[in-house]
């Protein structure tokens, strides 16, 4: 089953919460936060005292996406306001395994994430330490991109390798992804769909949510 992890990146900041539980009440299976420091990526967003003030608002898990530069500083911030998967890009991570490991301690699930233009080579160390594997299929730091579709060819090398490795992490994806893209993205081997545009800027969110489930198969 390919789960719909739609990103408040798009959704009305003044509505977060309820914006949060129109999603879930649509069918979301996670609900994806997109943290962006101005560094890592040309935007800013949220931080901790967000996820803390949105986690009373639903039950689902929340996927924290640091688009930041040192994410240990923040990761046990992150952890504490309730984020349950922490996923930190191999580009901003020096010590990656050290991030993982920290991630771990601080009692969330651990991602990593690679761009575009980073190969999976990057990341081979660290899937049997990971519980998801985010494949960015835009340049981080914006809703909205258009969907990468070179990114696919690594969507199949990843769920290859898991399979070889008998490993057990989520692959997921992330940018550009609607009802067309999602099927590519599904049938690649992803097994997680982050939403943004897709569900948030359209008036009925559960619509939204449920073609984009059934165009990826499930
Ligand atoms: C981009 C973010 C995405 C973004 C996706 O840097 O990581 O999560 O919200 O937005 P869409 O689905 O509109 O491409
Ligand atoms: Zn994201």
């Amino acid at each position: 089953m390919t789960k719909i992890a739609p990103s408040v990146l798009s959704s009305d900041f003044s509505q977060l919460g309820r914006e949060i539980q129109d999603v879930d009440r649509g069918g979301a299976d996670y609900i994806h936060v997109d943290v962006m420091d101005g560094h890592f990526v040309p935007n800013i967003t949220i931080g901790p005292l967000i996820v803390d003030a949105v986690r009373p608002h639903t039950e689902l898990p929340l996927d924290v996406h640091l688009m930041i530069e040192n994410p240990d500083s923040y990761i046990p911030a992150f952890a504490e306001a309730g984020a349950s998967i922490i996923s930190v890009h191999q580009e901003a991570c020096l010590h990656l395994h050290r991030t993982i490991q920290l991630i771990k301690n601080s009692g969330a699930k651990a991602g990593v994430v690679i761009n575009p233009a980073t190969p999976v080579d990057m990341i081979r160390e660290s899937l049997h330490d990971v519980d998801l594997v985010l494949l960015m299929t835009v340049n981080p730091g914006f809703g909205g991109q258009s969907f990468i579709p070179q990114v696919l060819q690594k969507i199949e090398q990843v769920a290859l390798l898991r399979e070889k490795q008998q490993l057990r992490f989520e692959i997921e994806v992330d940018g550009g992804v609607n009802r067309d893209t999602a099927k590519l993205c599904a049938d690649a081997g992803a097994d997680v769909l982050v939403a943004g545009s897709a569900v948030f800027k359209q008036g009925d969110r559960k619509q939204a949510i449920q073609e984009i489930a059934l165009a990826a198969g499930r």
